[in-house]
């Protein structure tokens, strides 16, 4: 039986200061399978980790991402709205997310969000794929987003990239949602998974977000889900472990 793969979400969110170097350390420290980034651009064009469209939530400054350039953004705390402990965090580019797990021989699976649904980002895909590119990393890479148009540009730029459809809810029958984009995963919430797989489980494979509690990790590993993206990748690999075996 294939396990259910744990991605860590923002890193290893729920322990950590969500999309920092820290919380990406600990989710390769644990052993999660895959971790998960959000992507955006700043003002010079550099390609940042972070979830918002604004440093507001999680820095000590304020701001849209778009509005700031790379030397702006690094001036801010971006560990001390979590705890003072990491009060010399800052938000790292993608660039340094990617040469962390290239030293760590990171050899899971990195899923890069694209966070275009509330900011275009224009040319947002083509850097991305680009840098991707620049190396044979030990990592494999996805792409998963909520605008359908940047997955189809993803695809038009690398026809061989994998791409997850990102979504909250759909009636259920989610094949009408986007029949023209060749989705490799679904990637839904896990409140559209809990009503919909009562029907029927999905034939494409499944990684649910954000799975926390004890509960429904046992229920996404009772259904033996491809993955489930979670904010406790330690938690959920000692009860998927559980369930499931250790696997080989
Ligand atoms: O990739 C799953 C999840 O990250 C999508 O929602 O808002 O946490 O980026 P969000
Ligand atoms: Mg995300």
């Amino acid at each position: 039986m294939n396990q259910t793969k744990i991605i860590a979400h923002r890193g290893s969110k729920g322990t950590h200061p969500e999309n920092t170097i820290e919380a990406i350390t600990e989710a390769v420290r644990v052993g999660s399978d895959g971790i998960e980034i959000d992507v955006h651009l700043s003002l010079d064009q550099e390609l940042i980790v972070i979830h918002d469209e604004t440093i507001d939530r999680t820095t000590n400054g304020k701001g849209l991402v778009q509005n700031l350039t790379l030397t702006q953004l690094k001036q801010f705390d971006a560990g001390s709205w979590y705890s003072s402990e990491y009060s010399t965090s800052r938000i790292p580019t993608l660039q340094e997310v990617f040469y962390l797990l290239d030293a760590a021989d990171y050899q899971g699976l990195v899923n890069i969000e694209l966070k275009t649904d509330k900011v275009l980002y224009p040319g947002i895909e083509e850097k991305v794929v680009a840098f991707a590119a620049e190396k044979n990393w030990p990592f494999t890479i996805e792409y998963s987003s909520f605008n359908y148009q940047t997955l189809i540009e993803l695809k038009r730029l690398d026809a061989t990239c994998k791409i997850a459809l990102l979504f909250k809810k759909t009636g259920k029958n989610v094949h009408f949602l986007t029949p023209d984009i060749p989705v490799n995963m679904w990637h839904p919430k896990l409140s559209w998974f809990r009503s919909v797989s009562l029907f029927r489980i999905p034939e494409m494979p499944v990684r649910v977000w954000t799975v926390n509690k004890s509960n429904d990790l046992q229920f996404c590993f009772c259904k033996n889900l491809a993955g489930i993206i979670t904010d406790y990748p330690q938690k959920a690999l000692e009860i998927r472990n559980k369930w499931q075996g250790e696997g080989e």
